[in-house]
């Protein structure tokens, strides 16, 4: 089935079966590796994207569901003023170890801050609380946002 998404600014037609994830199109088929594959469960954020200006999870819904929706995957946030503020708090932070868990993280903290320009450190963790991190780099993302909000 031919399905059209918008994808960081742009229609994207592909033919792919309707119930196939969004992270297998994004990846396999528009070959946008950035967004990872974790637990394909919803249980890690390693896949979130933008849709329609929030972080969603794209491991599970099925990509027909997006069609419609402004979808901006990581390559797509370094085009955004908040996209490239976020990226670069990360950098100043070391908040990438491994980097499985860092494009849905720096998804997670552009949606955050997209809402909330000034987060507390409440609003802050529970932004990152969907996202695991095996490598432990919470601390260093909450620093990040810090500096990308103006606090520090
Ligand atoms: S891969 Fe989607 S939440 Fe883990
Ligand atoms: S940096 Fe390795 S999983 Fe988070």
């Amino acid at each position: 089935m031919s399905l059209t998404l918008r994808i960081n600014g742009e229609d994207r037609s592909i033919l792919s079966d309707p119930e196939t994830p969004l992270v297998y199109v994004l990846r396999n088929e528009l070959k946008l590796k950035g967004s990872k594959l974790g637990c394909g469960l919803e249980q890690c954020g390693s896949c979130a994207v933008l849709v329609d200006g929030k972080a969603e999870l794209s491991c599970v819904s099925p990509a027909a569901t997006f069609e419609g929706r402004d979808i901006v995957t990581i390559e797509g946030l370094a085009a955004t003023e908040i996209g490239r503020r976020v990226q670069a708090a990360f950098v100043e932070t070391n908040a990438a170890q491994c980097g499985y868990c860092t494009a849905g993280l720096v998804v997670a903290v552009s949606s955050l801050l997209a809402e909330n320009e000034s987060p507390d450190r409440d609003a802050a963790k529970a932004a990152l609380d969907p996202h695991l991190c095996r490598c432990g780099a919470h601390p260093h993302v909450l620093r990040a946002i810090e500096i990308a909000s103006g606090r520090s």
